[in-house]
């Protein structure tokens, strides 16, 4: 279980690896990590079709495992779609919900919003994904955000709250060679914070973990989370190569 000491560290494997014995050495490493480095929490997020195998390599709550997405509905005719007790039964506790991958499929703020609340109401935590396309000059992208926000929280009671990490993904960076750089990445926390504090209230807004995400690799993961002052990291690419993942866990767990 994630404890509050800990830094919380996403492992967004999209679409890869494209053999289950690549999705089994994969998670291997990671729980070895896990396992041994106390100050990070890892949560693996690889496709549905490799959880059952991952949730069979461990036992214990040292590591936890997410979806990639839901569907909204719990069940009946919506063919290619997973529910979120199929998530829950087979052992995931967190699930990515607003990923920009998936907007950019036509998920809207609307659906998105449903999603949460259908997967918080079933127990799950959810890292909801949010992030502007471009930054403007005048700025208009933090209306955007907190618009995003807003819309994609509607309706999500209060009480859930705390099952909620924010990843904030510039959709710029995502999968780009660069990462956004740790004081703007500062600013744009504060700024998300002010968001759910002015939804839920300071208290309530203060529980909520606010992660990064978007091209992170070891050589930039420190900066980003002492000088970006993030909870944790949602890490893509990096997270099914096995050494960069390790050494960014690693330079991670050493920071506390
Ligand atoms: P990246 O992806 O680390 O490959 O940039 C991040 C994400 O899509 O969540």
């Amino acid at each position: 279980m994630l404890k509050k000491s800990q830094k919380i560290i996403v492992g967004n494997w999209k679409m890869n690896p494209s053999s289950a014995e690549e999705a089994r050495r994969i998670f291997l490493s990671a729980k070895k990590q896990a396992l041994k480095l106390k100050n990070i929490f890892i949560v693996v997020c690889p496709p549905f079709i490799y959880l059952q195998q991952c949730k069979k390599l461990f036992i214990g709550d040292y590591i936890a495992l997410g979806g990639q997405n839901i569907c909204k509905e719990h069940s009946g005719s919506f063919t290619g779609e997973i529910s979120v007790n199929m998530l829950k039964n087979i052992g995931a506790e967190y699930c990515i919900i607003g990923h920009s991958e998936r907007r950019a499929m036509g998920e809207t703020n609307e659906i998105v919003a449903l999603k949460n609340r259908v997967a918080l109401s079933a127990g799950l935590k959810v890292v909801l994904c949010v992030g502007e396309k471009e930054r403007d000059i005048n700025v208009a992208y933090l209306d955007f955000l907190k618009n995003q926000i807003k819309e994609s929280l509607y309706k999500v009671e209060r009480k859930y709250i705390k099952d909620i990490i924010i990843a904030y993904e510039p959709i710029w960076a995502i999968g780009s060679k660069e990462a956004m750089t740790p004081s703007d990445i500062y600013e744009m926390t504060i700024f998300i914070k002010k968001t759910l504090s002015d939804i839920y209230g300071q208290e309530e807004a203060l529980k909520v973990r606010v992660i990064y995400g978007g091209a992170v690799t070891f050589r930039n993961a420190e900066d980003i989370i002492v000088e970006g002052k993030v909870d944790g990291l949602l890490v893509g690419h990096e997270s099914v190569n096995q050494d960069g993942f390790r050494r960014i866990v690693k330079t991670i767990n050493e920071i506390n």
